[in-house]
């Protein structure tokens, strides 16, 4: 069978995407599956590369050359995209090594549904309720999962009742909070205000990045601890891991790409906060219709209350992100990972 994996893509996070991609393809059982390379260049332009039959060496993965004779994707001359049907063919397995926006979002899994072919990871609707963090939000109130108090906006509600929203902003969530633009991964077009000035530049920030806006209350001190889940109809959950900081809060450069949070895995927890957490786990995944796999977040305060932060329908998946390590602390080395994965696509 032929592994169509997909990376770069059109998003914030092309350069993870990257790393990912490098990882799962040095890993993948090449006796079983032969992979076809889609790197979806920022600007959206598919390029396939050569098909392989073995792990490539290192020089190829970390140099990404591909041929600029085997393009798909746009038409250049009108700048149409031109969807490639041609490498997602019958007896292929879509993976998208993919994070947020037309990666993680539902968008592409629209795509391999339309075309009928198994893919790895979450469906359209938990991949787009997962990448929209007001509809999370919704979801995980309606399953019972504590969160922190927030106020959601549109761009429409800001222009026509921003005296009343910087009103309940102060009330009901009090400085500082932190704002986001609804709908997009890492750390892009989020702040911190801490008076009402700051929150007016916070929100029109987020507001250049998305017609909808959060603004959430920022917890003091708390710890990131995140679990990951994994599974169809009878999804399994890891221990718990603890992004070990030095600062209130990190950019997705720091966090994703130059590592400079050390991870603590499994967290130093007590057994049942562990439970507890393991139990919220499963319970996001189950609210927002999760297969495959996800990552859930969850801020843990010093006296121990528990708040879920967010879900990440493509975690990023080196051999040293957090999600793939949650599993080997937890008895799953990565290649068997992937295996199981893929097994799971085809379900
Ligand atoms: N969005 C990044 C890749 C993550 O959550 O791991
Ligand atoms: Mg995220």
């Amino acid at each position: 069978m032929e592994i169509v994996l997909l990376y770069g893509g059109k998003s914030a996070e092309h350069d993870i995407s990257i790393l990912t991609a490098q990882s799962i393809i040095q890993t993948i059982d090449y006796h079983r599956y032969a992979v076809q390379p889609v790197y979806i260049k920022q600007d959206g332009i598919w390029v396939a590369g050569e098909k392989l039959t073995q792990a490539p060496d290192k020089e190829w993965s970390l140099t990404l050359e591909i041929a600029d004779d085997a393009k798909y994707g746009a038409d250049q001359s009108t700048g149409r995209e031109v969807v490639p049907t041609d490498v997602l063919s019958e007896n292929t397995l879509a993976f998208p090594a993919l994070h947020g926006p037309n990666g993680e979002d539902g968008t592409i899994q629209g795509l391999f549904e339309t075309l009928n072919i198994p893919y790895v990871g979450a469906g359209v609707l938990a991949s787009a309720a997962g990448m929209d963090k007001l509809v999370s939000k919704y979801l995980f109130e309606k399953a019972g999962i504590p969160q922190l108090p927030y106020i959601g906006l549109t761009q429409y509600e800001w222009q026509t009742e921003q005296e009343t929203l910087l009103n309940a902003i102060q009330n009901q969530l009090g400085y500082p909070v932190f704002v986001k633009p609804a709908n997009l991964g890492s750390s892009v077009g989020i702040s911190q205000a801490n008076t009402p000035d700051e929150v007016v530049d916070s929100i029109n920030l987020a507001l250049q990045f998305d017609r909808r806006v959060v603004v959430e209350e920022s917890l003091a001190n708390a710890r990131e601890v995140e679990l990951a889940v994994m599974g169809n109809d009878y999804p399994k959950v890891s221990v718990p891991g603890e992004l070990v900081k030095e600062q209130g809060f990190y950019d997705y450069e720091e966090k994703y790409i130059n590592n400079t949070v050390q991870m603590a895995i499994p967290a130093h927890v007590s057994d049942d906060l562990m439970a507890q957490l393991q139990t919220y786990a499963k319970q996001a995944y189950v609210v927002i219709d999760g297969s495959g796999l996800t990552r859930c977040d969850f801020f843990v305060t010093q006296d121990e209350k528990i708040y879920i932060n967010e879900v990440n329908t493509l975690p990023g998946f080196t051999q040293f992100s957090m999600y793939p390590s949650l599993w080997e602390a937890t008895g799953k080395p990565y290649a068997q990972l992937i295996q199981e994965l893929l097994d799971l696509a085809m379900q």
